[in-house]
């Protein structure tokens, strides 16, 4: 059975006091349950990564993303951290091509193709976000566009390689809004993408995430959907409990298949 991942962004929020305060909670909640069978990551932002590696420690329940990453390996880049120096204090993977920034940075595909590289070759694992805005889904160009965002972000990249990224299908419209997708809409476009990642000759081994207002009400619901191999959670990775209760919520699955979705 393939682990079952959930990863909290905290995008730009918390001082490292609050990001420590909040590990000090969370690690003891973790020793208490049994999330062996679970892959659980925090991401903040690139400030508390050492700190937050020091409280981690060898108790290995939790582990580090970064939500960003330069695309080149080194360099005269002020103001820039490289998938190198992440992979150094202990960083296992790093968020490429989070909608936020591809609109506010205007991150493009073949800047992202290369992030990916540059995460591979630090021997982290490369969270490709994918997904697809309001007007695009009204138009009834879902598809296109994330099928576009992988193939274009991917390219490059042998059958093997992506067999070691992941993907979380994030659409636009449902991040941080409250407008969850609904379970049809996640089954859809989580086989859909499934369906890229085969003629891109990546087996059933990428795991592909869902993310967009899962909060402890609907995480069981969403976690459950076929092919959704665990969440990328913003907002409600921000409270401890919230966070316990999703990790719960990821617990209680028994195996990939779930729910039926309607
Ligand atoms: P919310 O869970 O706040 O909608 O954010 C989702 C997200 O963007 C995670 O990367």
């Amino acid at each position: 059975m393939q682990k079952k991942y959930l990863i909290g962004n905290w995008k730009m929020y918390k001082t490292t006091q609050e990001a420590i305060g909040f590990m000090g909670a969370l690690l003891p909640e973790l020793k208490a349950i049994d999330a062996g069978s679970l892959a659980l990551y925090i991401a903040p932002s690139f400030v508390h990564l050492s700190a937050i590696a020091d409280l981690i420690g060898d108790h290995q329940s939790i582990q580090l993303i970064a939500q960003n990453c330069h695309h080149e390996a080194e360099g005269a880049f002020t103001g820039e951290v490289s998938a190198a120096m992440l992979a150094a204090i202990g960083v296992k993977g790093v968020l490429i091509g989070h909608s936020e920034r591809r609109s506010y940075q205007k991150e493009d595909h073949p800047l992202l193709a290369q992030k990916i590289k540059r995460v591979l070759e630090a021997g982290m694992q490369p969270f490709l976000c994918c997904g697809e805005s309001l007007a695009a889904r009204k138009h009834g160009k879902h598809k296109t566009i994330v099928q576009q965002q992988l193939q274009e972000s991917l390219m490059g990249l042998t059958p093997k390689e992506i067999e070691t990224v992941a993907i979380a299908y994030e659409p636009v419209w449902a991040i941080g809004t409250g407008q969850v997708a609904s379970l049809t809409v996640i089954t859809e476009m989580h086989a859909f993408i499934r369906e890229v990642l085969s003629e891109l000759c990546a087996g059933e081994k990428v795991p592909i995430l869902y993310g967009g207002s899962c909060n402890p009400q609907n995480a069981k619901a969403i976690l459950g959907c076929p092919n959704v191999a665990g969440g990328l959670i913003g907002g409600a990775s921000l409270r401890v409990d919230a966070f316990m209760q999703i990790v719960a919520a990821l617990l209680e699955q028994k195996d990939g298949t779930g729910y039926s979705c309607n």
